[in-house]
């Protein structure tokens, strides 16, 4: 997959896995990596998807409903190019933390619903509930942080309820916060989401 990998200065840090939302690209989130840890590497990763040239990590049937073929496809593919990337920098498989916005964080998601150890924890910004009809695994001991905007037209916040609920059942240690915008990134969720990532 296409990314940019970056070597961070203090290797006892996870390794931050930067997850883009629809039309975006490895470049969008590298500057909210900084800000989250300055020390840890960060491998940000391209979506292998293109809706009408707009990069994404899988594909979509129409707003808010995915291929779910493809989703588990992508998922797997993902979560087998965090492996390969893990060997060739020499990064610790097993902390690895994801950072998502949108279709970004709805992967990562599915990577939380589909693998146990895929993901040392996540940061979701503005994600919905990946799949409605699957067994989640063992997620004991997985930190989530979850950012949602109560007036997010895209991501309703029964999504962001209906997830926590489904990754606490899992085991997870989920805190959802949320911000009365819609579906932006806003630098306040951020902000709520170092201190998060400071007390890991
Ligand atoms: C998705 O397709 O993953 C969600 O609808 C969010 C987005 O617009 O990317």
């Amino acid at each position: 997959m296409k990314n940019i990998f970056k070597q961070g200065t203090n290797l006892s840090k996870p390794t931050l896995l930067m997850l883009h939302g629809t039309g975006g690209n490895e470049t969008d989130l590298l500057a909210i990596a900084a800000h989250i840890d300055p020390e840890a590497s960060v491998l940000s990763v391209r979506g292998n998807v293109s809706e009408n040239g707009m990069p994404r990590f899988f594909k979509r049937l129409s707003e808010g409903i995915f291929d779910m073929e493809d989703l588990k496809i992508r998922t797997e593919e993902l979560y087998n190019f965090i492996g390969q990337a893990a060997d060739e920098h020499g990064f610790d498989r097993t902390q690895v933390v994801a950072i998502g916005y949108s279709n970004g964080a709805n992967i990562a998601a599915n990577l939380l619903f589909t693998y146990t150890g895929a993901l040392k924890g996540a940061i979701l910004h503005h994600p919905m509930v990946p799949n409605r009809h699957t067994d989640l695994p063992d997620l004991a001991n997985t930190p989530v942080f979850i950012a949602a905007g109560t007036n997010d037209p895209i991501c309703p916040a029964e999504e962001s309820i209906d997830l926590e609920k489904l990754l606490s059942d899992a085991g997870a240690e989920v805190e959802l916060h949320w911000e009365n915008f819609g579906h932006q990134l806003t630098m306040p969720e951020v902000e709520a989401a170092k201190n998060w990532y400071d007390k890991l």
